[in-house]
């Protein structure tokens, strides 16, 4: 029976059963690595259940994992959670789960970089083919595959790019060919985006990000629908995929304040991408939450709400102005990763060196802002003095 509870009920209760957590409020941290039985019956029974949940050795994981696992499928859906040591390794090993040599896969044009890079560098070594497809394919994904495709994957927004897909479109035309069809649902973090209700099959965070939103641990996540998840997880077990019950605990508290900390990061960014569109140096803001963004009525059609990242396209600039700009920033710290309590700030002058599909023709340079949970007002003067070193370069030419 669907769960009736109202998602902040559920941020707060999800994983917290008292098999878990031995009636404290979190699940306490159990390390270890070898699991003792007292009988032959006591390790008979543990064998015969060690993939649901029963202690059996460490790398299946702890009552802390198994909370966690508890959790993800609570909030984001499906029937498991198969956790990995960082974001990178779920989506490589969800992949890696569904091909084999001769197989063809299909992959959004605007995903994270290290996921093209592991098509084309580890799966084209195994013999498995990738295609890129412009996010915006829509129907026309139908023209792209083959009798020997067997994994779509989306990012949904792209990296960088912001581009909302048109997720259950994407799903059903792969669904006809019997394609698992793969997101990376990290932007939406498990709450903000129903990844099963729109058709997907595996549903993979960087949990990295907003869920431990503290920019202090790396960790994954790939929830799986029945149809999926066996494989899933017993593939991810045999590649030794397994994490450490500290960061468990950490994700597992970062969790608790999801909510509350993505309307902040909503509000928050919102209010700054709203200020850079008017601005003369913008040409564009890529919120996926505002007009201007490609997919924005994808994302007002899928999505419950938004966060502290977007990309805006400068009218113009080059790498000296640019880094006039990102030099002399207070408030904003660069760094390649988002989804802490802190703002960063990344440019791009050429997003197209990572595109195959289909070329972005933008005005300038992009700017990528994490908006985090500090003052508006302070980060909006922040980017003000930048704009204005970015112009003082610019004029000086
Ligand atoms: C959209 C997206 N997916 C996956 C990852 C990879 O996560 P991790 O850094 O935990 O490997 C990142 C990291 O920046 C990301 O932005």
């Amino acid at each position: 029976m669907a769960d009736k509870k109202a998602l902040d009920t559920k941020i707060i209760t999800a994983g917290r059963s008292k098999k878990w957590t031995q009636q404290l409020v979190n699940p306490p941290v159990s390390r270890a690595s070898t699991i003792v039985f007292d009988s032959v019956e006591e390790m008979k029974h543990a064998t015969a259940n060690r993939a649901n949940k029963a202690l059996f050795y460490g790398r299946r994981g702890t009552n802390t994992h198994f909370a966690f696992q508890d959790a993800m499928v609570e909030l984001e859906g499906g029937v498991g959670c198969a956790l990995y040591p960082c974001g990178t390794a779920a989506i490589s090993n969800a992949i890696l789960s569904f091909v084999k040599t001769g197989d063809h896969i299909l992959m959004v044009d605007g995903a994270y970089e290290p996921t093209r890079d592991f098509c084309d560098k580890v799966l084209a070594k195994m013999g498995v083919e990738t295609t890129y497809y412009d996010p915006m394919i829509g129907e026309e994904i139908r023209d792209l595959i083959r009798p020997n495709t067997t994994v779509l994957f989306l990012e949904s927004p792209c990296s960088i790019t912001m581009e909302v897909q048109d997720v259950p479109t994407l799903a059903r035309i792969a669904h006809e060919s019997d394609i698992v069809v793969m997101l990376d649902n990290t932007w939406a973090s498990p709450i903000n985006f129903q990844p099963f209700e729109h058709g997907v099959d595996i549903s993979i965070q960087a949990a990295t990000k907003y869920i431990v939103g503290h920019s202090d641990v790396m960790l994954g996540t790939a929830t799986a629908n029945e149809r999926c998840w066996d494989q899933l997880r017993e593939h991810s077990y045999l590649m030794g995929q397994c994490t450490s019950p500290d960061d468990v605990y950490l994700a597992m508290r970062g969790l608790r304040t999801l909510g509350v900390r993505l309307r902040q990061h909503q509000e928050n960014s919102l209010k700054v991408a709203r200020w850079l569109a008017e601005r003369p140096e913008v040409d564009h803001v890529r919120h996926p939450a505002l007009p201007s963004c490609e997919g924005h009525e994808f994302y007002l059609r899928d999505f419950k709400g938004c966060n502290g990242l977007f990309s805006v396209v400068l009218n113009r600039g080059n790498t000296e102005a640019l880094t006039a700009l990102l030099d002399g920033m207070e408030h904003f710290s660069m760094g390649y990763s988002w989804g802490g309590f802190e703002s960063l700030i990344l440019a791009s002058e050429d997003v197209n060196k990572l595109r195959t599909a289909k070329k972005k023709h933008f005005a300038g340079p992009i700017l990528r802002l994490h908006i985090g949970l500090e003052d508006c007002d302070d980060l909006i003067r922040d980017l003000e003095k930048g704009f204005e070193r970015l112009n003082a370069v610019l004029t000086a030419e």
